[in-house]
């Protein structure tokens, strides 16, 4: 069995985590909320119309934060059509996905449920075909306590106390060609800053997100980002980035390694707002939202089919080699978590989701769910910087790699390692050595693979790939040593 080795020494610390970092993302898109969270007459409906048994799965889920409308379709979403009596609302074309959006759901209902499986909202406004004061009314309906125009309205509306929605994107994806009212960086700029400076006057306590860009593969990165910090740097407080992984030319070896690519786009985001700062002079550091995430395959060309509500679109079923890539890219988010403080896994419900429904029927854990939860779960203290010895393959994308990727947290009963075994044939033998850390003695594994690449869970077969429990060992002389199977994720907690 080839060898690997990892060194954990609380000195060497990325930062403190960000519960933030695990947050996800609802669209109004396919049926990320209609027959997703929301399906009133289901069985387990609540009185509000949505559904229980995804509310539990997206409580176990662990977000702390979800982002919402969009995506793509808050580019053109006028806020005021989903508030009010719903026998009042409009139905619209919703021209990003071309889909009809009877905005049975909206801001009102999505804030409530947010909070009731535990997470904070966090907001998009519309920048592709509005702008300052429609996105000011919004933080206004949402924030401002009562007795004006807007406030009162919400009141009237049945919430008497504010939303509280501290965290806003400055809209979504400018820099894309596909975006409705997609813009160059200086229009997108200039558009964001006075959209800030207005949403500020009305709530000078809220936290802004500026696009960046929302692939390391646009040709406009990094220019689009520097030049949106360039006009924005003092009225936002991130820049938000957007990345999406597949499996390409049936490259699985590739695949498996995609977090090096992330590790770059991150680290090449940073460089380039730090050089902003120097340029002008600034005083903070610029965090980072990466607020849409994920492994994405179904491309849905909208146009092939008619106005539907609800439609079924970008339902991807992930399967074991999905799952340790998306495990993966959170061991990447975690090493820069001192400048990425959010990030939203793309998305909740059934398009690119974690979790998956059937109207008027169950809902399960995509493969995915499974490393995000529990890193959501465990992954939370101070970040540490692992040293790693590892066996080394040739990729055709990124080179030469190590088979292992790793990183460590310190947390209150002991660390916590999260490990890939990127070799999809043979276990790997880690032992971690933790002598800088002393009264730790025992180390419990759990892991996702191993099994069937392909494997994936379905209606059918729901719990075909659930995380196993592997030999606890005991830590011995300051070092512990354990086999990671085949291509697999894993956690190891030792305490
Ligand atoms: O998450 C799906 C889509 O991906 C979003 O609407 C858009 O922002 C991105 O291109």
């Amino acid at each position: 069995m080839s060898q690997a080795r990892l060194v954990v020494d609380p000195a060497f610390a990325v930062g403190e985590t960000d519960p933030r970092l695990y947050g996800s993302f609802v669209e109004h898109l396919g049926r990320c909320v209609y027959t997703g969270i929301h399906e009133p007459g289901h069985p387990t409906a609540d009185e509000h119309g949505f559904r229980g048994d995804v509310a539990e799965l997206v409580t176990e889920l662990g977000v702390p934060i979800l982002r919402y409308p969009g995506g793509n379709f808050v580019s053109g979403y006028h806020w005021e059509d989903g508030v009010g009596p719903k026998e009042l609302r409009p139905t619209r074309l919703d021209l990003a996905w071309r889909s009809v959006e009877t905005n049975a759901v909206g801001t009102d209902e999505f804030c409530a449920w947010s909070r009731r499986v535990g997470a904070e909202p966090m907001l998009a406004v519309n920048l592709g075909t509005r702008g300052p004061e429609a996105a000011a009314n919004l933080v206004e309906y949402c924030n401002h306590p009562g007795g004006t125009y807007w406030s009162d309205r919400r009141r009237a509306n049945g919430v008497a106390g504010p939303h509280a929605v501290k965290v806003w994107c400055l809209g979504n994806e400018l820099d894309g060609p596909w975006q409705l009212g997609h813009k160059t960086a200086e229009e997108y700029a200039r558009l964001a800053a006075r959209t800030a400076q207005a949403m500020r006057l009305v709530d000078p306590d809220i936290e802004l997100v500026a696009c960046g860009s929302s692939d390391a593969r646009m040709p406009t990165f990094p220019e689009w980002d520097a030049t949106v910090l360039e006009h924005c740097y003092e009225q936002v407080d991130y820049l938000s980035l957007h990345s999406y992984s597949q499996e390409r030319n049936a490259d699985r070896a590739s695949f498996l390694a995609c977090a090096t690519e992330l590790d770059g786009y991150l680290d090449a985001a940073i460089a380039t707002a730090d050089y902003v700062r120097a340029k002008g002079r600034h005083g903070k550091r610029m965090n980072f939202a990466f607020d849409e995430w994920n492994v994405w395959y179904t491309q849905n060309a909208p146009v092939e089919r008619g106005w539907e509500q609800a439609p079924r679109m970008l339902e991807d079923q992930y399967t074991v080699v999905d799952a340790v890539v998306v495990g993966s890219m959170l061991i990447s988010l975690l090493r820069h978590a001192d400048r990425v403080r959010i990030a939203c896994l793309a998305q909740l419900v059934n398009a690119i989701g974690a979790i998956r429904t059937e109207p008027a029927g169950p809902a399960w854990r995509q493969t995915i769910f499974h490393p995000f939860a529990l890193t959501s779960r465990y992954g939370r203290g101070l970040v540490l910087r692992p040293m790693i010895t590892s066996p080394r393959y040739e990729t055709t994308e990124f080179g030469e790699v190590p088979v292992l990727d790793a990183v460590a947290i310190r947390d209150e009963d002991g660390i916590v390692v999260f490990a890939i075994n990127r070799d999809q044939h043979a276990a790997l033998q880690l032992t971690v050595e933790v002598r800088a850390i002393p009264g730790l003695s025992r180390a419990t594994h759990t892991y996702v693979g191993g099994g069937d690449p392909r494997a994936a869970n379905t209606e059918a077969d729901p719990a075909r790939v659930l995380p196993r429990t592997g030999e606890s060992t005991a830590v011995d002389g300051g070092a512990l040593t354990i086999a990671l199977p085949p291509l697999s994720w894993n956690l190891v907690r030792i305490t």
